[in-house]
């Protein structure tokens, strides 16, 4: 007999146009999925993902970052949506605002980020352009908890992607995106199904899951 427990309340933070925000809400239809998406907040009002989110059936708010004279407010303002919502667990996909340490602090252990490199390789922005530039022959994504260091946290799941022969920014960042719209889903489950947990700065899969760590790494 299976334990039914309670599923995470879940709020995503996007800035655009939100396609891991679609991957996460279609794979959190399956009924047996640990997670529900209750809420989309973006600090844009023209994230595109917003409307993505509303046709989804997901309440959907933008949160003006610009409204806001300093990060402080901005954040006080995210906050209260979230406790108004009951979220439990915050998964960033594409928010491209900083938060203040103090947010990111107050939600440790309970906040994921996807960034598009193999970290600890090129953290910040313009990851495709700087692999190639480096020369790298992998390259790929990375699901990891938020920390105040910015794209520093523990890591819970990579995919690698080839660098190939005549690739620009555009065919390579295509090819991540695939792996980023798989890999999300399968790292957000393990989490908010208590198979993946932190463990002295590190992620450590329960050993009842470690067939489902596979989805966790892919190369
Ligand atoms: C994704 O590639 C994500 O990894 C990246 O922004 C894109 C958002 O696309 N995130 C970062 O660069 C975070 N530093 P999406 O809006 O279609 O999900």
């Amino acid at each position: 007999m299976s334990v039914q427990t309670a599923k995470k309340r879940v709020a995503i933070l996007i800035s655009g146009r939100g396609s891991n925000m679609v991957s996460l809400i279609e794979a959190a239809r399956a009924p047996d999925y640990p997670a529900e998406i209750v809420l989309v907040l973006a600090n844009r009002p023209d994230a595109a993902g917003l409307t993505r989110a509303r046709e989804a059936g997901i309440p959907a708010r933008a949160i003006d970052h610009k409204a806001f004279s300093d990060r402080t407010g901005f954040d006080a303002a995210l906050q209260a949506e979230l406790d108004a919502a009951g979220i439990e667990l915050i998964v960033l996909a594409g928010f491209m605002r900083i938060l203040t340490d103090a947010f990111v602090e107050a939600w440790a252990g309970r906040m994921i980020n996807i960034h598009p490199s193999l970290l600890p390789l090129f953290k910040g922005t313009h990851t495709h352009e700087r692999a190639l530039e480096a020369g790298v022959r992998l390259h790929g994504c990375t699901v990891h908890y938020v920390v105040p260091e910015l794209d520093a946290g523990p890591i819970v799941a990579q995919a690698a992607v080839p660098v190939l022969p005549g690739d620009d920014a555009d065919a390579l960042a295509a090819r991540v995106i695939v792996q980023e719209h798989r890999l999300y889903p399968a790292a957000l489950a393990l989490i908010a199904g208590g198979g993946a947990v932190l463990d002295g700065g590190r992620v450590r899969l329960a050993e009842t899951e470690h067939d489902a760590g596979a989805a966790l790494i892919s190369l």
